[in-house]
């Protein structure tokens, strides 16, 4: 998980593999909802983890619902209908997903069973309008009041009468999410009569209104929809669980890897989709058919598509793009492979979402070396007759930042950073991560930070840093070496075995995970850091057959999207090409007085001087043994740190880093 305000991504040339996409933030949250209110238990399964769904189950539980959550299911007791607790002070985040449903289910309870329930957010869900949806609960009967500003939370929600026979009149011009509220909380005061729901206005965003539907009956609520302007609750509709249920994966999240297999699974290679399918009750699905249009090779089934490179280059479009606004975004980018003009109409919408999505895209678009023309409601864009590096601003919107990732696939390989990479996090937090599991690169594109340095300067520490906020994956080679020395101690081996030593190195059986190390399935990264082990380290390391015996091991360890690699000789003999080497030094009697606190820190007593000897006896055998002995590279950066802190040999290095990168 990278920290850096930037991620830069090396030039990528194909992909397969099966991506398992997180589930769709506007079912999960509405699915939770109905659990909560229904009678009897529910186990949902594979909920997205977001903070919109964690404030809903916060929320939930201080109303009194059970809830166990064992990684993405969660089960949870609903309240069938019935106030458990009656009075509560809501925290619902910047979830509009929580808050206009919450809203509105907690306003019929209150009036019809009593209650006072306070509902609020961050600063920013206190500029978010919800006036619309307390006009309809208003005309219901519900006591609502406006805690600061008219028109927005927070709320609290208080007693009222009820007439559940007048038409509740609601608008459908400024947001769906108010009908939604409404139809999710309406079937619990439906128990006399049917519930008449009116719609003002346009409704938008339809495709959100089918989910609502579509999981009400899911829960037993058969609602009637005359066109989109009247949806009636039939008399005495009430929620029943389905038992357990299955959150489909964000279709509009799935758009990104449809474009990934029609631009780069080529050669019989394929990208499989998991999580959702030519099922789905996502609008977004329909962007199939648009990927279909430019060329992609789609074929699916329920909860599951699978996506190859069909025509190549892609073929440009016109598509009326109003049912897939979000997903569109990335036929924008899939554009920049297409042969002629791509233009994508009635997408006035993008100019109100995240940001001016138009503007947005163009201005990025063109960085890229495309040709873009704006409209008020349209795009063109012409792929780039010279493709430049570049790096893309992604104004705080999750889909800018997921779907420029494509563009690192150009053809002349030039590299692309994402700036606030992190944005992603509202819809897919590891969007990266699982990109990487499935591009593939030439190894030489995979960028490589070398830091080498004498034992104790401090490098590893360093290299991990570096590594962890690039998000790149870090090899710790003496641990490599450490391991060998671990195993031949175990197994009996003698230090002037070189044989025998080269062989348990060859057989080594270890895993990596998380800044721990497992030998033969144990774990042993506290070992590893043993004296004893470290000198008999120093020993095997000085062996030809032995270094060359862990040289497949260290190479394997660069992979996407970069590696940072600590040792001796990772500059000078094991990624001679290395993008960055660095060579740290500090005064042996700086070293040996880390070491000494180090170890005083762990409870192990020792003595500054011999400390300082045996390091400077090790520097020496390091330096002075025939094969890969310790030296900076002829291009390396030395650092000496003996005066700097961790945080200042980090930035040095990042700073370095961002020197030799093309994006100015
Ligand atoms: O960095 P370290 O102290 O964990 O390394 C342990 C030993 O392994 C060290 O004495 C030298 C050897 N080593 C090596 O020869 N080449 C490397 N790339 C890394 C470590």
């Amino acid at each position: 998980m990278f920290t850096t305000p930037f991620l830069d991504l090396p030039p990528l040339l194909s992909a397969t593999g099966t991506v398992q996409l997180p589930g769709s933030k506007s079912i999960s949250n509405r699915v939770l909802l109905l659990a909560g209110l229904s009678s009897g238990t529910t186990v949902v399964h594979a909920l997205l983890d977001s903070d919109d769904t964690q404030v809903m189950l916060a929320a939930l539980r201080q109303l009194g619902c059970a809830v166990d959550t064992d990684g993405s299911t969660v089960r949870i007791t609903g309240l069938g209908g019935r106030l458990d607790v009656r009075e509560a002070s809501l925290f619902l985040g910047n979830a509009g997903t929580a808050m206009r449903p919450l809203t509105a289910a907690l306003a019929v309870l209150a009036a019809t069973q009593g209650g006072n329930f306070e509902l609020k957010g961050v600063p920013r869900m206190h500029e978010r309008p919800i006036g619309d949806l307390v006009d309809a609960l208003r005309q219901l009967g519900c006591g609502i009041d406006y805690l600061a500003n008219n028109g927005y939370p927070p709320l609290r929600l208080g007693s009222g009468t009820l007439n559940t026979r007048a038409p509740i009149r609601v608008r459908g011009d400024v947001s769906s999410q108010f009908l939604t509220a409404l139809l999710l909380a309406l079937p619990l005061v439906s128990g006399d009569n049917a519930v008449i729901i009116e719609v003002v206005g346009e409704l938008i965003s339809k495709p959100y209104i089918e989910i609502t539907l579509n999981l009400l009956a899911r829960f037993g609520i058969r609602v009637q929809r005359e066109g989109w302007q009247r949806f009636v609750i039939p008399q005495g509709s009430a929620y029943r669980t389905p038992g357990d249920i299955h959150v489909e994966a964000d279709a509009s999240s799935a758009s990104y890897f449809i474009a990934l297999g029609a631009i780069a699974a080529q050669g019989g290679q394929s990208i499989r989709i998991e999580g959702v399918g030519s099922d789905s009750i996502q609008g977004d699905i329909r962007f199939v058919d648009a990927a279909r249009a430019m060329g992609a090779d789609i074929t699916g089934g329920p909860g599951w598509l699978e996506v190859k490179r069909g025509q190549w280059p892609l073929k440009a479009i016109e598509l009326d793009c109003n049912h897939i606004p979000d997903a569109a975004m990335t036929l924008a980018v899939m554009a920049l492979y297409a042969q002629g003009t791509t233009r994508l109409t009635d997408i006035a919408s993008w100019r109100v979402k995240e940001t001016d999505r138009i503007t947005a895209m163009a201005i990025e678009l063109r960085k890229l070396g495309a040709q873009v023309t704006e409209g008020a409601d349209f795009i063109e864009v012409t792929p780039p007759a010279d493709w430049r590096a570049a790096a893309i601003h992604t104004y705080d919107d999750h889909r800018i930042a997921m779907c420029f990732s494509l563009a690192a696939f150009n053809p002349p390989g030039r590299p692309v950073r994402i700036l606030d990479p992190r944005c992603v996090g509202k819809t897919f937090p590891d969007y990266f991560e699982a990109l990487f599991s499935v591009a593939q690169t030439r190894t030489e594109h995979i960028p490589v930070i070398t830091i080498d340095g004498p034992t104790a300067s401090g490098k590893g520490t360093l290299a991990s840093a570096v590594a962890q906020q690039l998000g790149y994956h870090f090899l710790d080679s003496g641990a490599l070496y450490r391991a060998t020395a671990l195993a031949a101690m175990r197994a009996g081996i003698p230090e002037t075995d070189e044989a025998g030593l080269a062989r348990t190195a060859a057989a080594l059986q270890l895993r990596f995970a998380d800044q721990h190390i497992w030998l033969d399935g144990e774990e042993v990264s506290d070992q590893l850091r043993r004296e004893d082990v470290g000198a008999m380290a120093s020993k095997v390391s000085v062996w030809p057959a032995v270094r060359a015996a862990l040289l497949e091991l260290q190479l394997a360890h660069r992979r996407l999207p970069g590696l940072v690699a600590d040792g001796r000789d990772m500059g000078t003999v094991i990624f001679p090409g290395a993008n960055l080497k660095v060579f740290v030094l500090a005064s042996a009697a700086v070293r040996a007085e880390r070491r000494h606190k180090q170890l005083i820190s762990k409870g192990i007593s020792s003595n500054i001087d011999s400390l300082r000897a045996d390091l400077e006896m090790r520097d020496a055998r390091d330096q002075s043994r025939s094969v890969s002995p310790l030296k900076p590279a002829e291009d390396a950066m030395v650092l000496d740190n003996s005066a700097l802190t961790v945080d200042q040999c980090v930035a040095v290095v990042l700073d370095w880093w961002q020197h030799r990168q093309p994006f100015g």
